[in-house]
C-alpha cells in the first residue's frame, strides 16, 4: 500500500528510538514533512543521522515533560505520533518515578494540550503487554480484560483510559495502537527485545538461557508498525477516532521455544537451556482481526525472514560491540532526571 502524506507535517515524539528511526524515513518516503522531538535518553541521537540532511526534517531535542517544548515542536504539525516513553518492563522498574512522569503524567498533559494547536490526528502507541496473562487457548482482542503485570503496562493503560475518555471532546482524532513486541533492523537497534536478543546471543556463540519457554507473545516488524501508523493517519477519521487497534498478525504469535527453534535452523550448534519460574509471567495470544477488517491492514514481514537476516548479520560481524554496551537497548537512562 502506498501512502500519500504530501500535505502533512507529522511530529514524531520519540522519533530517534528503535521504532521511530525506521518510521521517520518511511514518513518522508510517503511525502510528509517530519518533526522529531526526542531527548536522546540513551545517547541514541545518532540514529537520525541518515535523515538530517533532508530539508523536510526538523529536529527538536527536548524533554516531552516540558509543555513549552512540546508546544513549540507541535506548532504547525497536522499529526502527532507518540512513541516516546520509557519502553519496557525492566527500564520502568529501574526508574519508576521517571516512568510515571514521562509515560503517564506528561503524556496525559500532552493530550490535554492538543486543542488549539491545530493537530488533526494523534496516534498513541500502547502495547499488547497490557493483556498480561490471558488464557492462551483464546485470543485477546481489544475488548478483552486488561491484566497488566508491570509498571510499564500500567502507565500505558493510564494513558489509554485518559485518551479514550477525552476522545469525543478533543479536536484531534485520537487513536490507540496496542502493538505486539517489536522486531526488525533499525539504526537504533535494541537487543533487549526477545526475538533480537535470542538471535544475537545464539548467533554470536553464547549459551542462551530461556525462561518459561512455552509462554506466548505476538510479534510485529517495525516496518509493519510504521505501516499501521500510516494506515491510521490516512484512514477516514470516523473509522479511527477514539478507537483501539491491536497491531500485529495472528500468525505471528509464538512461544519463546518456537523462536529458539527458528533460530536453530540457522545456527544448528546453538547451546540452549530452559528454566521455569522467571519474574516475567506474561503469556498472551492476540487477535488482530479488527485492524484488518476495519482498516485493511496486513503485515508484510515475518519473524522467520527476520531471523534469517539477523543471524546472517550477526555472524558477519555487523554488531561487534553489543556485549556490555548500553547503546543497544533500554538499559540505562543517560539524559533524564526525575522532577520533584
Ligand atoms: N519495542 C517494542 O517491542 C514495542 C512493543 C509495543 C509497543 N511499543 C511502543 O512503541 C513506542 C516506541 O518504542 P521503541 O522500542 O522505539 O522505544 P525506544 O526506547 O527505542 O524509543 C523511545 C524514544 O523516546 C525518547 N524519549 C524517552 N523519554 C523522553 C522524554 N521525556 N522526552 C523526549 N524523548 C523521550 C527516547 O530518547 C527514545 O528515542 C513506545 O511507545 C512503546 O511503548 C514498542
Amino acid at each position: 500500500m502506498a501512502f500519500d502524506l504530501s500535505d502533512r507535517t507529522v511530529l514524531v515524539v520519540g522519533g530517534a528510538g528503535y521504532v521511530g528511526s525506521v518510521m521517520v524515513p518511511l514518513l518522508l518516503d510517503a511525502g510528509a514533512s517530519v518533526r522529531v522531538l526526542d531527548q536522546f535518553v540513551y545517547d541514541n541521537g545518532f540514529s537520525l543521522a541518515p535523515v538530517l540532511d533532508d530539508p523536510r526534517v526538523a529536529l527538536h531535542r527536548g524533554d516531552l515533560r516540558d509543555a513549552a517544548v512540546f508546544a513549540e515542536a507541535a506548532r504547525g504539525a497536522t499529526d502527532v505520533v507518540m512513541l516516546a516513553s520509557l519502553v519496557g518492563d525492566p527500564v520502568c522498574k529501574k526508574y519508576p518515578e521517571l516512568a510515571q512522569q514521562v509515560n503517564a503524567d506528561a503524556t496525559k498533559a500532552i493530550i490535554d494540550s492538543l486543542d488549539g494547536l491545530g493537530v488533526q490526528r494523534f496516534v498513541f502507541t500502547s502495547t499488547c503487554s497490557n493483556y498480561g496473562i490471558h488464557d492462551s487457548a483464546t485470543l485477546a482482542d481489544e475488548e478483552s480484560e486488561l491484566n497488566p503485570q508491570s509498571l510499564y503496562a500500567r502507565t500505558k493503560i493510564e494513558v489509554e483510559e485518559h485518551l479514550l475518555k477525552s476522545a469525543a471532546s478533543t479536536d484531534a482524532s485520537m487513536t490507540v495502537l496496542r502493538i505486539a513486541t517489536a522486531y526488525g533492523l533499525s539504526p537504533r537497534m535494541r537487543f533487549d527485545l526477545t526475538v533480537s536478543q535470542f538471535a544475537w546471543e545464539i548467533a554470536s556463540g553464547q549459551d542462551l538461557l530461556v525462561f518459561d519457554a512455552d509462554t506466548w507473545r505476538p510479534y510485529c516488524h517495525i516496518r509493519d508498525i510504521s505501516k499501521a501508523v500510516m494506515t491510521v493517519l490516512t484512514a477516514a477519521p470516523e473509522k479511527v477516532r477514539g478507537e483501539v487497534f491491536n497491531v500485529g498478525d495472528t500468525t505471528q504469535c509464538f512461544t519463546k521455544r518456537m523462536i529458539v527453534e527458528e533460530v536453530q535452523k540457522h545456527v544448528p550448534d546453538a547451546v540452549v537451556s530452559y528454566r521455569e519460574g522467571d519474574t516475567d509471567p506474561r503469556n498472551y495470544r492476540v487477535s488482530f482481526a479488527k485492524i484488518t477488517e476495519r482498516l485493511g491492514f496486513t503485515v508484510d514481514h515475518t519473524v522467520q525472514d527476520y531471523l534469517a537476516q539477523l543471524t546472517t548479520a550477526v555472524q558477519a560481524g555487523v554488531f561487534p560491540d553489543v556485549a556490555g554496551s548500553t547503546r543497544y537497548g533500554n538499559y540505562e537512562v543517560r539524559h533524564l532526571e526525575p522532577r520533584t
